[in-house]
């Protein structure tokens, strides 16, 4: 069998991670939810009690940093489980900062590079097809508006029972794609040979269609 790298990115809660993780099972690739690493890190900052927006302090960090993606979806950081803490809106409140700093970025992009390797994945995140994986096979731009997203979200946090309110989140969505934009390093920007893809009138399941019927056109999968 081919090996396939499909690279998924877009701004924050675009749904990206819902749609690669349904098109990755439907298809046996591995999934690869690479804003769960920069999330990891952020917790682990904080974790330590250093100021996420002093990049010196953080930066020195990286080699206490192993970041574990399980295959049941677990997220450990150097032998904690923070499946659910990476989640919440402190975490999401500072993940742009550390994700900002160029040396914290090298370090998580080097792992999410080994992932993809030798297995065919599906990762998604804000610079897979520009700069991570700039080869993939199949690179796709997922948008949707920014009151979609935060509806989305906030239905999403409601599920997982991460306390918030709808006003925090569209905050939060809007602060986090401005600094991933503006990022000196790597920014959240379509590829040029990416496909766009607006999921804001779509539901789930036609979004994971779309996207399979974008690999088939493009792979034959
Ligand atoms: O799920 P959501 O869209 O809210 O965000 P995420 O994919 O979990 O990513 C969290 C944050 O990590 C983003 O806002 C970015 O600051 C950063 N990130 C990044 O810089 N590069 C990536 N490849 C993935 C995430």
């Amino acid at each position: 069998m081919k090996k396939v790298i499909v690279a998924i990115d877009g701004p924050a809660a675009a749904g990206k991670s819902t749609v690669a993780k349904a098109v990755a099972k439907k298809l046996g690739y591995t999934y690869i939810d690479t804003g769960a690493m920069y999330r990891a890190f952020t917790s682990y900052v904080l974790d330590k009690g250093v100021d996420p927006e002093n990049e010196a302090e953080c930066v020195k960090l990286i080699p206490e940093v192993s970041i574990e993606l399980k295959p049941d979806g677990k997220v450990i950081c150097s032998g904690k489980d923070v499946t659910r803490v990476i989640r919440e809106p402190l975490v999401s409140g500072n993940v742009s900062y550390i994700a900002s700093y160029k040396d914290i970025r090298l370090a998580l992009v080097e792992l999410q590079r080994k992932m993809a390797e030798k297995v065919s994945v599906v990762m998604d995140g804000r610079d897979i097809g520009t700069y991570v994986l700039p080869n993939a096979d199949v690179k796709i731009f997922q948008i949707a508006s920014v009151e979609e997203r935060a509806k989305r979200r906030y239905i999403e946090n409601q599920e997982k029972g991460i306390p918030c309110t709808y006003e925090d989140i569209v905050a939060d969505v809007e602060k986090r794609d401005r600094i991933d934009s503006s990022r000196a390093f790597a920014p959240l920007k379509p590829a040029e040979d990416s496909i766009k893809l607006d999921t804001s009138n779509l539901t789930i399941e036609e979004s994971v269609q779309a996207v399979l019927d974008i690999i088939k056109e493009k792979v034959g999968e």
